[in-house]
């Protein structure tokens, strides 16, 4: 019986993890969330991890509100990096596997083909430095660790830190019958935390220890995603298109931030489906 700890299950992809991998034979899944392990504390990753012994450790848990990582960048740090960092001391100390997982945020966008794993990353906000030094704590203290970078994700639970996800924000703010402007100059892959789950179960099986980029298949514009969100739910507001200087966000946002997801299929991962078919997926299962 192979043990594997989720932190973060209380989250969009922590908990559809944890529901994935309870299907799993010859698995004992056991979570903890924010009200049960304090990244930001060493004796309480320490004392966890130490604890309950896993085989597998899966950190999902992060400070993931990109804007307000600007305004907090000490925060950002110390949860996204100095607590993984954490997370992987005391994984190799018990010599359990971590994962970690990562962003496409990592990149500057200055590319206008899908990023593979070997692209130099160069963040541009706090948000994704964070979460850079966050993976070279892993790679540093954990030897046996996966590092998994995805892009754009929602999930059924809603990001409790974000307060929904971008579906949810959409279709809210349309059936208020608010006129959206999204911005259309920033293009990825928006990703069911139902399907980078599945992904990620069968990536913990190959032991292929490493750094893996993982999302659904195809790419889109932010502007493309709500009009497909309003398309499928059949939900009528007005949508126009803007800029990401016109919206002006706190944080800068790569204008491209793609992932190849080669380097999952070599090692023998179906390619995930389109971003598409997994939204219609999503919205069929939401109540
Ligand atoms: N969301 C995205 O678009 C996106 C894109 C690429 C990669 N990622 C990465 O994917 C992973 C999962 O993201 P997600 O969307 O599932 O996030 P999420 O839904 O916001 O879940 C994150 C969880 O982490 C917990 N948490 C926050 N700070 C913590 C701390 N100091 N100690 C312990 N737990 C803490 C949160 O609990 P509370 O809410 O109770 O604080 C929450 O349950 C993260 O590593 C994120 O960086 C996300």
């Amino acid at each position: 019986m192979k043990k594997i700890l989720i932190i973060g299950s209380q989250g969009q992809l922590g908990s559809d993890l944890s529901k994935e991998l309870k299907n799993k034979s010859g698995i004992e899944i056991v979570t903890l969330d924010h009200t049960q392990i304090e990244l930001k504390d060493k004796s309480s990753v320490h004392r966890s991890i130490t604890g309950l012994r896993p085989d597998i450790v899966i950190n999902c848990a992060a400070f993931v509100r990109v804007d307000d990582c600007e305004d907090d960048p000490s925060h950002a740090i110390e949860v996204n990096s100095i607590g993984a960092g954490y997370v992987a001391q005391a994984s190799a100390k018990i010599d359990a596997q971590c994962v970690y997982i990562s962003t496409d945020y990592v990149f500057d966008g200055s590319k206008n083909t899908p990023y593979s794993e070997d692209d130099p990353a160069y963040p541009i906000n706090i948000y994704g430095i964070s979460k850079l030094s966050g993976e070279h704590m892993v790679r540093s203290y954990c030897p046996k660790h996966y590092i998994v970078r995805s892009s754009g994700l929602y999930g059924l639970a809603g990001s409790s830190g974000k307060g929904g996800n971008f579906v949810e924000t959409i279709i809210r703010l349309a059936k208020q019958g608010k006129p959206l402007n999204i911005v259309q100059d920033q293009t990825l892959t928006p990703t069911f935390t139902k399907d980078l789950s599945a992904a990620i179960a069968e990536l913990i099986d190959k032991g292929d220890f490493g750094t893996y980029h993982i999302t659904n298949s195809g790419e889109c514009s932010w502007f493309l995603f709500a009009k497909a969100i309003l398309d499928i739910t059949g939900l009528k507001t007005e949508l126009t298109p803007t800029t990401t200087a016109e919206y002006g966000a706190k944080a800068k946002r790569p204008a491209y931030s793609v992932l190849s997801n080669k380097k999952i299929e070599e090692i023998g991962i179906s390619l995930l489906r389109s971003w598409e078919e997994a939204l219609e997926n999503y919205l069929s299962l939401r109540t």
